[in-house]
C-alpha cells in the first residue's frame, strides 16, 4: 500500500456535495414552518424546539445550516430572523415565498436524480413543460416569487414610459399568474389587460381575476405563441417576464412577431434574467443554466445585446434597460416600435 499525502485540498468538492442537502435544509425548514417560529429578537434552541414541538438535537444543526447560508441570525446564543427570512419565510408574510421554494425543488428534481443520463445525451427532461404550468400550485408559487422579485420594478417602469397616462390596452404574454398586469392595471384606471397563456393557464387564470377582482379589466385567452399570433390588438404595450427563453432559439422572430401586434409608437418590455456583466452569483446562475439546459431550453440568460439587436432587427427604437436589483440576475429592456 502507497500512501501519498496529497498536495492539494479536497475541500471545495467536499463542499459542493454538502450544499446539495442544504438546498433540502431550507425546504425542509419550510415545510416545518421553523421560520413561523422565530422572531427578530434571539431565542434560545429550548424555546424553538418546544414551539415546534420537536428535539433540540434534531432542530440545532437544520438552524446552523441556515445560519451558515445567512438566512438566519445566531446572536447570544439563540437564533433570529434576518430582514430577509422576516420578509420572505414566514407564511404570514405579504411575500412569502413558500410555495416559490417548493416549485423551485421540483423543477430540481426534474433533472437531479437523471443529471449524468441527461449531460451524456439523454432526451432532455421537461421539454413539454406546458403541464407543469397548468397547476394552482405552479401558479401560486410562480406568483410568490414574482411578488418577491419583478412584479413592483416591473410597474414602475412601465408607468414612467411617456405616455403611460394614455395608454389602453396591455398584452401579458405569459402572464400566468397575472400579477404583473395587476400591478399595472393599479397604475392607470383607464388600462385593460388581456393575459395570453397556454389554454389550461387561462383557464385557472380566469377565476383567479375574478377572485383578486380584476375580473372586469382583464381577459384571460389561451393560446400557444409556438404555433399562433398573439390574440387581439393592436395594443399600446406588450410585455414578457420569463418567456422570451422558451423563443431564444429564434429572438428575432420572436420579438418581430410582437412587434406585430404593437401599435407604432406602442412599447415593448421584457423582464428577464441577463448575466449583465455580474461576477458576483455565478454558482446560482451556473445551476440555473444547467437546470436550464437539461430542461430543452437554449438558455436562461438573455444579454442586452442580443436583444438590442432583436428589437432594432424588428423596427423597434428608444431602447433602454435597467436592472432589477444588484444582486438579481433580472434584468427590464424597454423599446418602442417606431412611429
Ligand atoms: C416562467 S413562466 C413566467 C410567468 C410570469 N410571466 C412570470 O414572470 O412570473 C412562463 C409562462 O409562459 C407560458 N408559456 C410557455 N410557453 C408558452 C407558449 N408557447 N405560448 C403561450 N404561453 C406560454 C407558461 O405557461 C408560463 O405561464
Amino acid at each position: 500500500m502507497q500512501f501519498i499525502k496529497p498536495e492539494t485540498s479536497f475541500r471545495p468538492v467536499h463542499d459542493l456535495l454538502m450544499g446539495g442537502l442544504s438546498a433540502k435544509a431550507v425546504e425542509a425548514a419550510v415545510d416545518l414552518k421553523v421560520f413561523d417560529a422565530m422572531e427578530a429578537a434571539p431565542l434560545p434552541l429550548e424555546t424553538l424546539a418546544e414551539r415546534l414541538g420537536f428535539a433540540g438535537d434534531r432542530l440545532e444543526p437544520l438552524l446552523d445550516v441556515l445560519e451558515a447560508g445567512g438566512v438566519i441570525r445566531k446572536e447570544a446564543g439563540g437564533y433570529a430572523h434576518t430582514p430577509l427570512s422576516g420578509e420572505f419565510l414566514v407564511s404570514t408574510s405579504p411575500l412569502y415565498q413558500g410555495m416559490s421554494v417548493k416549485l423551485n425543488m421540483r423543477f430540481f428534481d426534474a433533472v437531479q436524480d437523471s443529471l449524468s443520463d441527461f449531460v451524456s445525451g439523454r432526451e432532455v427532461a421537461c421539454h413539454d413543460g406546458d403541464r407543469s404550468w397548468s397547476t394552482e400550485e405552479s401558479i401560486q408559487g410562480m406568483g410568490q416569487y414574482a411578488l418577491g422579485s419583478g412584479v413592483v420594478p416591473v410597474a414602475e417602469l412601465v408607468a414612467g414610459l411617456p405616455g403611460f397616462d394614455g395608454f389602453r390596452s396591455l398584452c401579458d404574454l405569459g402572464g400566468n399568474h397575472g400579477l404583473y398586469t395587476m400591478a399595472v392595471l393599479d397604475r392607470n384606471e383607464a388600462l385593460r389587460g388581456t393575459v395570453c397563456d397556454l389554454p389550461p393557464v387561462a383557464e385557472l387564470l380566469r377565476a383567479r381575476c375574478d377572485r383578486l377582482g380584476y375580473g372586469d379589466r382583464i381577459e384571460a385567452v389561451g393560446f400557444d405563441f409556438r404555433t399562433e399570433a398573439l390574440p387581439g390588438g393592436p395594443y399600446d404595450l406588450v410585455l414578457t417576464s420569463h418567456i422570451l427563453y422558451a423563443f431564444r432559439d429564434d429572438l428575432a422572430g420572436a420579438v418581430r412577431r410582437i412587434g406585430e401586434s404593437i401599435r407604432p409608437g406602442g412599447w415593448f418590455v421584457s423582464h428577464h434574467c441577463a448575466r449583465d456583466g455580474r461576477q458576483g452569483g455565478r454558482m446560482g446562475s451556473a445551476v440555473l443554466e444547467l437546470q436550464t439546459r437539461l430542461c430543452g431550453y437554449s438558455s436562461h440568460f438573455i444579454e442586452r445585446e442580443e436583444l438590442t439587436a432583436a428589437f432594432a432587427d424588428a423596427g423597434f427604437e428608444d431602447v433602454r434597460f435597467r436592472p432589477v436589483s444588484a444582486e438579481d440576475f433580472a434584468l427590464i429592456g424597454a423599446a418602442r416600435k417606431a412611429a
